[in-house]
Order: structure tokens, then sequence, then C-alpha cells
């Protein structure tokens, strides 16, 4: 890498003007969509008609899962599933994930005990999980971490062993395979999202993956306010409807998705092939008989190797025409929704460290290799730009 700037922050040019995107949705061209979204008009099949029926059948021929059924958001789709298992109690799960993980049990009045994470897969932590099960407890949510699926096989054991739901939260999964097979297999049920920032995308959706025919049927009619087909609900569903359009866009990506992955994996392949030899970068260790959809890039800063905090660094990043996400950062027992004193030494740690990179299915080496070149000029100019 040959570069030297004055990096944006101490008065130079911005590497990118206009600035790089974090994330692009990667999806058909309209001129492929339109005879489809014609269609769907003309016939005034505007949702619950032929295309979520295909798609429901092509996902569970793609990820090879007896019981699918598409919702519009990965949120929905967890209520409903946490609700079709009538539990009530606590439920252990990573504090280090995204909000809607934990909204999922407050809809469900079910209480979060929060419990931390591996400092290296950042996903929960199979013995943390084990030492944070009590008489309360009535089930564990676990959830991918960047396309990293915890130990999924690990957990269902354990549950298993002492009579607990276990639920996942694979909004970042698609694309993931473990050993050989597509993420979606594991729990009770899994949920992916589909919304934009995903690598296959509905524009908003979620599939929610099930072994347990009686989960597929209460997701049907919950997602249908509940109502079996007689209009006599026996229990509060809510509109969680996927329509034909989201459908049909999301039909369209399915082909194209291990191209997707792919991309990624080059590109995670270029990041680290440049990052891996500045100090103090650090990057996400995926299982072995994983394949991640790499939803997202993570690297790990250390501030005392690097010359910069994380935020330094970001706001940094930023000024070069860079915007990275401090993902989870507030971590779930830090947001003001469920705030808990809680010490989850691991997960305060990453909170502080995790920046995820531009990452995108539609993302050209050259972009990557320039973010490398502006995170190694930063890292050269740390001490000057520490005090900024
Ligand atoms: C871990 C996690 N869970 C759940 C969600 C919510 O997904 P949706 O927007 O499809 O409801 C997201 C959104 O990105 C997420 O990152």
């Amino acid at each position: 890498m040959i570069t030297s700037k004055v990096p944006a922050l101490l008065g130079g040019p911005p590497t990118f003007e206009p600035s790089l995107a974090f994330t692009r949705p990667a999806v058909p061209s309209f001129a492929e969509l339109a005879p489809e979204f014609e269609e769907i008009l003309n016939t005034g099949a505007l949702t619950k008609g032929p295309r979520l029926a295909r798609l429901e059948q092509s996902l569970r021929e793609h990820l090879k899962s007896p019981h699918v059924v598409c919702v519009n958001s990965c949120t929905s789709g967890l209520i409903l599933g946490i609700q079709s298992l009538n539990l009530s109690g606590e439920v252990i799960v990573p504090s280090f994930s995204f909000m809607a993980t934990f909204h999922a049990l407050r809809w469900n009045n079910l209480t979060p005990v929060f419990v931390d994470c591996n400092p290296y897969s950042l996903t929960v932590d199979l013995e943390a999980v084990r030492a944070a099960i009590t008489p309360r407890t009535c089930a564990v949510m676990s959830a991918y971490v960047f396309g990293n699926p915890p130990d999924l096989d690990g957990l269902d054991a354990l549950c298993k062993e002492k009579g607990l739901a276990h639920f996942c939260d694979s909004a970042h999964g698609i694309g993931t395979l473990i050993d050989g097979v597509p993420a979606g297999n594991h729990g009770d049920f899994e949920v992916f999202s589909c919304s934009p920032t995903k690598l296959l995308t509905a524009a908003e959706g979620g599939v929610v993956s099930t072994r347990r025919p009686e989960i597929e049927q209460w997701i049907r009619n919950g997602r249908d306010y509940g109502n079996p087909g007689s209009y006599d609900c026996d229990f509060a569903g809510l509109n969680g409807r996927m329509s034909e359009f989201h459908a049909a866009i999301m039909q369209a990506g399915l082909p194209r998705l291990e191209s997707y992955v792919q991309a990624r994996a080059h590109l995670v392949e270029v990041y680290k092939q440049h990052l891996c030899a500045i100090p103090g970068i650090r990057f996400q260790d995926i299982r072995a008989g994983v394949r991640s959809s790499n939803k997202d890039f993570p690297i790990f800063i250390e501030a005392g190797a690097f010359g910069l905090h994380r935020d330094q660094l970001q706001k940094a990043l930023l000024a070069e025409g860079v915007p990275t996400r401090a993902y989870f950062d507030p971590p779930g027992h830090q947001l003001t929704a469920y705030k808990q004193d809680l010490d989850l030494p691991v997960t305060a740690r990453m909170c502080a460290e995790v920046l995820c990179m531009p990452m995108s299915s539609l993302m050209a080496d050259s972009e990557a290799e320039r973010v490398c070149q502006c995170l190694l000029e930063l890292h050269r100019q740390a001490p000057a730009l520490a005090s900024v």
C-alpha cells in the first residue's frame, strides 16, 4: 500500500467524495420486476397471492427446511414465533445483539436475562448461558452476529437437557451455511430478516423456518390477526403479512444469493489481506464448519496498539467519507428500555472495540482497498489525530 495523505480531520481532502455507502441493497432491476408488478396490479392480488406461496416453496427447498412462513419483518416473525411457545418467565439472551432481539421478548411479556458473548466469535457464550439457567428460565434466545451463528448444536443440546425452549434470531443468517447446510434448521424456530441491509432483501420482510408444523401453523394464522379462516380467532395475532410485491422482489433475488455470498467472502479476503499487518486490528473468528453470510464485516480496534480509540477512528473515517457502524453499542442491558446494572465484561469490551466496515454484495475491490489505505494512514497519523 503506497499512500501518504493528510487525513481529512487534519485538513486534507476526504478520500471518498461523495461519501462511500456503508451498505447498498442488491436488488433485481426494474425491467426484471416490471412484468411481475404489472401482473400483481392487473390481477388485483396484492397480498396473500401466488407469489407468496411460490416464495415459501422456493425457500423450503433452498433452506432444506420443512416449514417456512414469510412475514413482513424479522421482528414480527420473532414475536409470533415466541408467542407460539406460550412461555412465561425469564429468557436468557446475549446482550450483544440488536434491539429487535429483546423487543420480541418484551412483546411477549418475557423477561430478558442478559449474558456475555465470546470475545472472538461475538456470539453468545455457551457456558455463560449454562451458568445463567435458574428455575425461572423458560427459554434461551440466541442470535447470529454479522452472519456468524452461535453454537447452535451446543445450545440445542443444553436446552434439551434442561427442558428449555431455544429459538434463534437469525436476522443476519440468510446465506450462512453450517456444516454445508443452510442456516434455519436449529432450535424450535429461526427467523431471518429480509430488510434492505441483508443479503437477500424483500425491501422489508422476514422468514420463519421451523421443524415443528404447529409453529408454522401458528405463524400462518398469527400473521393474519390470528384468524384461522373462520374469523373466530383464539389468540391476538397481528398483521404480519408479506405483500406480493415484496415476495416478487425476494423471489427474483433468491437465485443470486449465492453470488452475493461469494462477493462478500471475496471482499472480506481483500479487507483482511490489507488490514492484517496494521497493529491493533483483529477480526471476528468464524466457527469451524461455518460459512458466514458476512452480512457485516466487523473489525476490532485495540486502542493501545492502533493509536486511536474506536470512536476516534470512526470519526476520522467519517471525515474521509467512510461511514461505519459501531454495532451493537449500546448493548441490550444498557439500552434505556432494558437498563440493568450488570457486569458483562466481554460485551463491554466488544462494544468499545467493534467497528463494522462498509460492506455490500455490490462493493468493488478497489473501494475496500481504499478503505484499507485510509485505515493504514489513520494508524500512521494516530498521534496527531488523537488530539483533534
Ligand atoms: C440481529 C437483528 N435482529 C432483528 C432485526 C430486525 O429485523 P427486521 O428489520 O426485519 O424486523 C435486525 C435488523 O437488522 C437485526 O440486526
